[in-house]
């Protein structure tokens, strides 16, 4: 295979001159503390240069130790990875921001993140209760403050110089727009479930016309049977050009121009996930005609995480 063929290495520009993304990213969304330090370490080994976080995950600590040893041992730098992380929905009140972006670095272990995002467009109550419930046990949502008054405070992180870039993350078209045009720093990414059942063509072509970075969350569906991974469309064209579905999806994202994010948790998975390469035209035009429409993250509807224990 010529490097050329090869999607592993590609890079996206990332507005404001902050730098590039490496397409393929690392999604650090793994209940279990000690399977994310050991799949944390297992992507780095393997390759992986781009980590996706978030506070909500209540792992940073576990992928800043692995981080920190990569660093430690000398064959990587700082300025080897992209690092993002996620601001939740009890943090939205803008002096809120500043502290829990800081809460974020300390746990991960850096001094500067290179992409900090709203992690939902929905803002819970205030205060250290990721998932506040009313005694009926519906979320209590913080209606005094709008996704602007925090878009304003993630602004501010980047006049500090200690965050390169910011986005949003499970939005609207509409919500992506209310924010984009009055914004003095825009957006440089958007992170949105995507997939072939779900293919967000208006939010991607929206991105592209304004310079910013769509980054497809849950490329294999979640995992969820039967789903993407099983469509016969993508598994026929897997056996076609010989590799597996997975590595089709994959690919298929990074070859329509989003950035994506894959959670591999064994070495074997993280090099099969990492070992992409440009599909011929017509398999990405049979997949492009994929009419099966299905999300399966229902985060945007209410800002309750779909994959994430209630209470927890
Ligand atoms: N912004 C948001 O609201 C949001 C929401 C969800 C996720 N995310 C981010 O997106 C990242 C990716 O999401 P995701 O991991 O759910 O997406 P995904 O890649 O669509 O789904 C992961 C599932 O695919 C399976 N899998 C992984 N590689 C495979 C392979 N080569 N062959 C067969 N199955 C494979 C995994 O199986 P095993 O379980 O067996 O390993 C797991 O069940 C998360 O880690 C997180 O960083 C963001």
């Amino acid at each position: 295979m010529k490097q050329s063929d090869s999607l592993r290495y590609r890079e996206l520009p990332l507005r404001g001159g902050a730098g590039t993304m490496p397409a393929l990213g690392f999604g650090t969304l793994i209940p279990d503390a000690t399977e994310t330090r050991n799949a944390t370490r297992t992507a780095l080994e393997a390759g992986f240069r781009h980590f996706d976080c978030a506070e909500r995950y209540r792992n940073e600590e576990q992928v800043g130790e692995a981080i920190r040893e990569a660093l430690q041992a000398g064959s990587l730098t700082r300025d080897d990875l992209f690092i993002t992380t996620k601001l939740w929905n009890n943090n939205h009140r803008p002096e809120r921001v500043q502290p829990a972006f800081e809460a974020s670095c300390d746990r991960l272990q850096l001094d500067c993140i290179d992409l900090y995002l709203i992690h939902t467009p929905y803002a819970f109550r205030p205060g250290d209760n990721q998932d506040p419930r009313d005694q009926n046990d519906n979320v209590i949502y913080d209606e005094g403050t709008t996704l602007m008054d925090t878009w304003r405070a993630m602004e501010n992180l980047v006049d500090s110089g200690k965050c390169k870039a910011i986005g949003l993350s499970d939005v609207s078209l509409d919500q992506l727009r209310t924010i984009f045009e009055p914004a003095r720093i825009k957006p440089a990414v958007i992170q949105v479930e995507s997939h072939p059942y779900l293919p967000q063509t208006e939010i991607l072509e929206f991105c592209n016309s304004n310079g910013l970075v769509t980054l497809a969350f849950a490329p294999l569906g979640h995992g969820i049977k039967p789903g993407v991974m099983e469509d016969p469309v993508i598994v026929a064209i897997a056996q076609r050009v010989d590799k597996t579905p997975a590595q089709v999806l994959l690919a298929w994202a990074v070859q329509r121009g989003t950035a994506v994010l894959t959670t591999p948790k064994t070495p074997d998975r993280s090099k099969e996930n990492l070992d992409i390469s440009a599909l011929p035209a017509d398999a990405m035009d049979e997949i492009n005609a994929i009419q099966t429409r299905q999300r399966f993250n229902l985060v945007t509807g209410t800002g309750i995480p779909g994959f994430i224990a209630k209470g927890s």
